[in-house]
């Protein structure tokens, strides 16, 4: 996943408080699996902790789903997706209306949620108030007001036939999302689901269960029908493999790495062939020529590799500067990087928080420690930061060539390579020399180059200009082995419909 929009998006009214909810009042009250609109132990009995990563401190213990717990919820999905329920018989526009309402609910709770994201996250809480939730809310309007606007078509078919296509709801929809934005890609999961009439079985990344779960509070009090949204937190190997082998699930739609992907695509195979919809890892080329405004293009280059701590699926984590301006735009790279300043995410002043966990910390740091091996230069960081919690400092390395682990692999992590090219025709064939195809930046005064880069990158997303500019209008995806289908715009949307031809004889037909 990724970055939602800029901060100018924002209206000038949103932008953050002072300070998050007071710790004493973030009470976790939902710590249950939600089925049916009703809250559930899980049925092993077992429960998960979940931890601050800032701290290492345990937040509390949550339900752990597993494979009889997602039979269940998808038993009420499938019940609620029946033929005459309430949520079949339900009019269109009234589906928006229930979106609208949930937006309206997340609006008015949009300061604990952000703090819970933080806490549960370790995600900046300006970032989590402003650009989360931000996005979330503006994503689930943009499909509110899709809901009584997705229509088929007549087709003028030979012969004395009447045509039309339905696009119906796909049926239900196991969902399975990843720790690094979990209520933006909460949303982005249910929001396009709902709008088109499909039931869902939902399950958070076991890192950061808990704005997922207080989500079924609000979907309840918004009016959404039981069973039509059910949400499962648990572990992938467990409760995320049993939704992707289920016999009864008809689309999954994954956001995660590469790795566990491949595992879905597998089990739909396996089972029932279900539609498979995947949104997974990049490594994203970012080029920059000589003639961009330099200023603009190192912010940001800084940007989409550092922000929420490098934990993005966008990241601009290969850099490539034409040779003539490479050494300022080191100089300039480093200096931001120098000036990140690192701790608490409630903290208004800190700009960086620490890494999801520690299976990932150390990833991170194996990565780096393969860029020294391997000779690139390191010129800051390089190396763990504080004494508690999974703090990695942030980290710019230079002289970095093409076969290096870190030019190749997904750090995740704070972490910037910068490599130099000479000509146009190199840096396209470097740049696309990667199984990922998620995003890619070109900075140029010249258009004729700008548009030859917009054709010739594989990837869903070519940025001139900018990066990480992500909005509910437009689609999301990836080329190659970033993943299948798209997220967002009218094409997500589809994604969540089966066409249906509908041809009728008639006596007669004319023109
Ligand atoms: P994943 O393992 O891919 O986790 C993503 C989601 O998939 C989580 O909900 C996870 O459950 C679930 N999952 C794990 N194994 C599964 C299985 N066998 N069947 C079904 N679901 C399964 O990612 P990670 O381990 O957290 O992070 C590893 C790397 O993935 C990162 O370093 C990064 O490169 C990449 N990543 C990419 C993204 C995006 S946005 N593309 C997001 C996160 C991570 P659990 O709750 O057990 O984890």
């Amino acid at each position: 996943m990724s970055t939602e929009n800029t901060k100018k998006q924002i209206p000038e009214s949103k932008s953050a408080p002072a300070l998050p909810a007071p710790l004493s009042d973030l009470k976790i009250k939902y710590t249950k699996i939600f089925i049916n609109n009703e809250w559930h132990d899980s049925t092993s009995g077992k429960k998960f902790t979940v931890y601050n990563p800032a701290t290492g401190d345990k937040i509390c213990e949550v339900e752990e789903g597993d494979k009889e717990d997602v039979d269940k919820a998808v038993k009420a999905a499938r019940k609620a997706f029946q033929l005459g329920s309430p949520w079949r018989t339900m009019d269109a526009s009234e589906r928006g209306r229930l979106l609208y309402k949930l937006a309206d609910l997340i609006e008015r709770d949009r300061l604990l949620l952000a703090t819970m994201e933080s806490i549960d996250g370790g995600k900046l809480f300006s970032t989590a108030y402003n650009m989360d939730l931000g996005g979330c809310l503006r994503t689930l309007r943009y499909c509110a007001g899709w809901a009584d606007k997705v229509q088929g078509r007549t087709i003028p078919m030979d012969g004395n036939f009447f045509t039309f296509t339905r696009l119906e709801p796909i049926g239900v929809c196991g969902q399975i999302i990843p720790w690094n934005f979990p209520l933006v890609m909460f949303v982005w999961k249910i929001a396009p689901a709902l709008c088109c009439g499909n039931t869902v079985v939902i399950k958070p990344a076991e890192e950061t269960p808990l704005t997922a779960i207080y989500m079924g509070s609000l979907i309840k009090e918004a009016g959404f029908p039981p069973g039509v949204v059910n949400i499962v937190p648990g572990f992938g190997s467990t409760a995320g493999a049993a939704i992707s082998h289920h016999m009864d699930i008809d689309k999954v739609s994954f956001t995660g790495s590469t790795q566990v992907g491949k595992l879905i695509k597998e089990a739909a195979g396996k089972s029932n062939l279900k539609r498979v919809t995947l949104e997974l890892g990049g490594k994203s080329p970012n080029i920059i020529f000589a003639d961009a405004d330099l200023d603009s293009a190192v912010a940001f280059a800084h940007n989409g590799l550092f922000y929420h701590q490098g934990q993005c699926c966008i990241a601009s984590s290969r850099i490539f500067v034409e040779e003539p301006i490479y050494e300022e735009f080191v100089r300039r790279s480093v200096e931001q990087a120098k000036k990140i300043v690192l701790g608490d995410p409630l903290s208004s002043c800190v700009n960086q928080g620490p890494q999801i966990n520690k299976a990932q910390f150390h990833k991170i740091l194996d990565l780096i420690e393969s860029g020294k091996k391997e000779g690139a230069k390191l010129e800051c960081g390089g190396g763990p930061w504080g004494d508690k919690g999974y703090f990695i400092q942030p980290t710019v390395f230079s002289n970095v060539t093409d076969g290096m682990r870190i030019a190749k692999e997904e750090i995740f992590g704070p972490v910037q390579q910068i490599m130099k090219f000479k000509t146009v025709d190199e840096v396209i064939e470097r740049a696309n020399n990667t199984h990922y195809g998620l995003a890619a930046a070109v900075f140029t005064k010249d258009l004729d180059k700008a548009l030859t880069f917009a054709t010739a990158l594989q990837a869903g997303t070519v940025w001139v200009n900018c990066y990480s500019a992500v909005s509910a209008q437009c689609p999301f995806g990836g080329f190659k082995m970033s993943g299948n289908g798209r997220e967002l715009g009218e094409y997500g949307i589809h994604e969540y419909t089966e066409v249906k031809t509908v041809t009728i004889k008639i006596p007669q037909k004319n023109s």
